[in-house]
C-alpha cells in the first residue's frame, strides 16, 4: 500500500476515500483550528475516512484530544491504522454521526463534518454534539443543488430557492449558512460565521455557535430574501422571513426572480482570518486568506465578462473596471467567487458606467 505524506501526516489510503485535491482546504482547516484553539479542546472528525484531517489536527494544530468516527467499517479500520502509523493515541470508532449524537450530546468544542454530498441530513445531529462556543467546520459538495441546477432539489434539501446564474456560488454559500443558522437556532444557538469558502467543487463554512435564546433570535435576523432583475441587472435584498420585496423591479417593472432565504449577515470574521494568515502553512492558503480578508462583505458580486457581453463593450480587464469604480469613491475588491469579478458597494448604474469607461464599444 502506498504511503502519502500530507502536512506532517503519513497516510495509507487502503479502502478509505482520499482526495489529494482537498489538501489545501485541509491546510486551511489546520490553520483555522490553530487560530480558534482553546485549552483541552475536544475535536471531532465526524467523517474521518483515512483520518488525515484528525491526524493533522493532532500533529499540526496542537489539539491532542481528537475523536475520529466513520460509518464505514473499512474506513474506520484504515483510520485506526493511520493513527498508529503517526504515533498518536486517538479514539477511533466505527460509528455514525447519528449514533454518536444520541450518546454524546454537547461533547465537542470543534467538529469537522465533510460528507459525500450534502451535510443537511446530519446538521441536526451536529447541533446535538455541539455546545456553547463550538466551532463547526462543514463541507457541502452538492454544489449543483446549491447553485440551482435543480431548484426543486435545493428547496427540498435546504428550504431555499437557489439562483442559477453566474452569482449562484455566492447565493449557494449563503443558502448553506442560512440552513446552518436555522438548524442551530432550533437548539438555541446563535451562529457567527468565521470563514466561508466556495472553491472548485465544494463549499465550506466555519462558524462558531453561541448558546442563548437571545443569540439565536439575533442570528436569525440575518436571514432574508434576494431578488434579481435579469433585465436591468438589479439585485435587491431584504432581511426577514416575510419581507416586503415586490415581485416587480422598481426600475423597469420587469418580473424579478426571487431567491432565498439566504444568510444576509457577514460571512467572515477578519480577526480569525488574520490569525490563520499568521500561521499559514502554504502559499496557496496564504493567497486565499488574503483574498478572503480583503473581500468586501456585501451580498453578491459582478462578473466582468458577463457585464461586457451585456453592455456590448469589448472585453476589458476586471482591474480596469475596478479602477474606474474606485475613482468614483466606491469601495471595490476582488472576490473569491470569480477570478474576473469584483464586489462593490456602488449602484448598478455606477458599475455599468465604469465598464463603459474602461472598455470600448464593439
Ligand atoms: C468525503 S469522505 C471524508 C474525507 C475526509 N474528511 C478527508 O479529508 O479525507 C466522507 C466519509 O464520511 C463517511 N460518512 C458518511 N456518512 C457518515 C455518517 N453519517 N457518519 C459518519 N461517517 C459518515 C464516509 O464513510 C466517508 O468515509
Amino acid at each position: 500500500m502506498k504511503t502519502i505524506v500530507e502536512g506532517k501526516a503519513r497516510i495509507l489510503t487502503g479502502d478509505a476515500f482520499y482526495n489529494p485535491k482537498m489538501a489545501m482546504l485541509r491546510d486551511m482547516s489546520v490553520m483555522f483550528l490553530k487560530a480558534v484553539r482553546t485549552r483541552n479542546m475536544r475535536v471531532l472528525d465526524s467523517t474521518a475516512a483515512t483520518g488525515v484531517r484528525a491526524i493533522r489536527y493532532a500533529l499540526e494544530a496542537g489539539t491532542k484530544n481528537v475523536t475520529l468516527i466513520d460509518i464505514n467499517k473499512k474506513a474506520a479500520a484504515v483510520a485506526k491504522k493511520n493513527v498508529k502509523l503517526n504515533g498518536l493515541k486517538l479514539k477511533v470508532m466505527n460509528e455514525s454521526v447519528q449514533g454518536l449524537a444520541n450518546e454524546h450530546e454537547g461533547s465537542f468544542e470543534a467538529i469537522d463534518h465533510d460528507p459525500f454530498g450534502s451535510p443537511a441530513p446530519n446538521m441536526f445531529d451536529l447541533m446535538k454534539l455541539a455546545w456553547n462556543g463550538t466551532n463547526l467546520m462543514i463541507t457541502a459538495t452538492d454544489t449543483a443543488v446549491l447553485c440551482g441546477a435543480h431548484a426543486g432539489a435545493c428547496i427540498k434539501v435546504y428550504g431555499s430557492r437557489p439562483l442559477h446564474n453566474e452569482m449562484c456560488k455566492e447565493a449557494g454559500l449563503r443558502i448553506l449558512l442560512n440552513f446552518t443558522a436555522r438548524t442551530a437556532a432550533q437548539f438555541n444557538f446563535g451562529m457567527m460565521p468565521l470563514l466561508s469558502i466556495s472553491d472548485m467543487h465544494y463549499m465550506r463554512v466555519f462558524v462558531r455557535l453561541e448558546f442563548g435564546a437571545d443569540k439565536s433570535i439575533a442570528s436569525m435576523k440575518n436571514t432574508g430574501i434576494g431578488a434579481f432583475c435579469s433585465k436591468c441587472y438589479e439585485y435587491m435584498f431584504e432581511k426577514g422571513v416575510a419581507p416586503l420585496l415586490g415581485p416587480l423591479c422598481p426600475k423597469c417593472k420587469s418580473k424579478m426572480e426571487p431567491f432565498g432565504p439566504i444568510w444576509l449577515g457577514s460571512m467572515r470574521d477578519r480577526d480569525t482570518i488574520m490569525k490563520m494568515r499568521k500561521n499559514s502553512i502554504s502559499d496557496a492558503a496564504s493567497e486565499k486568506m488574503d483574498l478572503l480578508y480583503e473581500e468586501l462583505d456585501v451580498p453578491m458580486f459582478y462578473s466582468v465578462p458577463k457585464l461586457t457581453k451585456r453592455l456590448g463593450v469589448t472585453s476589458v480587464s476586471h482591474y480596469a473596471v475596478m479602477e474606474k469604480l474606485q475613482e468614483t469613491g466606491a469601495r471595490v475588491t476582488r472576490t473569491q467567487f470569480d477570478p474576473n469579478g469584483f464586489k462593490t458597494d456602488a449602484s448598478i448604474e455606477e458599475v455599468f458606467a465604469s465598464v463603459r469607461a474602461a472598455g470600448r464599444r464593439k
